[in-house]
């Protein structure tokens, strides 16, 4: 049987599980030449795709609704009639929700499990670990001795940032939700300090106390009132890098913020968005160095694992809830 997970209707605020619908199919998959059959070991949900379920123009196409919702998937090949993909292998690509399919083999990456686990490659090796090395490297332009804040800490891309920005000799802050996830940004990532935006009476004043030299460096994975905090907080030629936005991925009304113009104007500073794949021709580069560093130990991860196809919603669902301590991946 193979089951696939379709959009069934688009959240309103925050999505729930009836957004999504669960289709059983008695279908025996056959391929013909060139192609390859799959079967889903890994899935990863990701902030992003809660844009894409909405119809609002973006950098990246809305999903149909009642087709398949498509995510980074690890799957195993298991026949082939493609010559460069064998039986065994492991591939990695932009696919749908599904246990299994046929694929041409176009867009699929062969990965090494033998190199790094394979859930890996959806995380520190894959598209979060790029995020957060190019987004840092390429607009946050650090030098060594300055001050980085990193919002959404904890999670996939946060806890990379925050591990380069010590690599590269910078004092870092984190900003997460829970006291465990601050506990885990300073034993775990070697973060110099934390900030629980939950309990925090006031964050503006607690940067400021975390920073006292100021703020050289903010990579802003949240937006909404926490990233406004930090803007009072700013040094002169500040970078604040804006990576997402999580904080207001579900509002229904355009959100409220301060005018950031007089604090980047004061500050002489720059605000930058971004989208990982403007660095494409980067990728490689950064590949090398995070796989480098994640060998030499300077680098670790970690990961929340659900399990079950059946589970995909929720565990997407629930990193609006902050249920995930660095990358979320549902294994199958
Ligand atoms: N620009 C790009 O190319 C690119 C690429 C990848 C990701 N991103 C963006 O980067 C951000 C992080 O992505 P990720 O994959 O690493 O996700 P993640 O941080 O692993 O997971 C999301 C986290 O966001 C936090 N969160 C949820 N609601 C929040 C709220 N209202 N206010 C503050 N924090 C909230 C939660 O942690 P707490 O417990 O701390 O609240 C949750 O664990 C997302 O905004 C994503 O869209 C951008």
């Amino acid at each position: 049987m193979i089951k696939t997970i379709l959009l069934k209707n688009r959240p309103e605020g925050k999505p729930t599980t009836s957004n999504f619908e669960l289709v059983k199919e008695d279908i025996e998959l056959t391929i013909s030449e060139g192609e390859l059959l799959l079967e889903t070991a890994y899935v990863s949900v990701d902030p992003y795709l809660r844009g894409r379920m909405s119809d609002a123009k973006s950098y990246i196409p809305s999903f149909e609704l009642n087709k398949p919702i498509q995510s980074g998937v690890i799957a195993k090949v298991i026949a082939s009639k493609n010559e460069n993909f064998e039986t065994g292998d492991f591939v990695l690509g932009m696919l749908p929700w599904k246990t299994k399919q046929v694929a041409t083999g176009e867009g699929l990456m062969k990965i090494d499990g033998s190199k790094a686990p394979l859930s890996a490659y959806l995380g520190i090796l894959g598209m979060t670990g790029l995020t957060a090395y190019l987004g840092l490297n390429q607009i946050g332009k650090p030098v060594a001795g300055e001050t980085l804040v990193v919002s959404g800490a904890a999670g996939a891309v946060g806890s990379v940032v925050g591990q380069i920005g010590k690599i590269l000799g910078l004092t870092v802050i984190g900003i997460a939700g829970t006291d465990e996830k601050i506990d885990l940004l300073k034993t775990k990532f070697g973060f110099d300090a934390g900030i629980n935006y939950n309990t925090s009476k006031d964050i503006r004043a607690d940067i400021a106390k975390a920073a006292p030299n100021g703020v050289d460096i903010y990579f802003d994975n949240v937006g909404g009132p926490i990233s406004d905090a930090v803007l009072f907080n700013i040094n002169r030629f500040a970078r604040m890098i804006i990576c997402g936005a999580i904080s207001v991925y579900n509002a229904k009304e355009l959100p409220k913020s301060i005018s950031v113009q007089p604090f980047l104007i004061k500050n002489s500073a720059l605000m930058q968005g971004f989208i990982v794949s403007n660095y494409e021709d980067k990728f490689t580069e950064a590949m090398n160095q995070l796989s480098g560093w994640l060998d030499e130990g300077k680098l670790t991860y970690t990961e929340t694992i659900v399990e079950g196809f059946d589970n995909i919603p929720t565990a997407f669902i629930n990193l609006f809830e902050g249920k995930n301590k660095g990358k979320m991946i549902v294994k199958i």
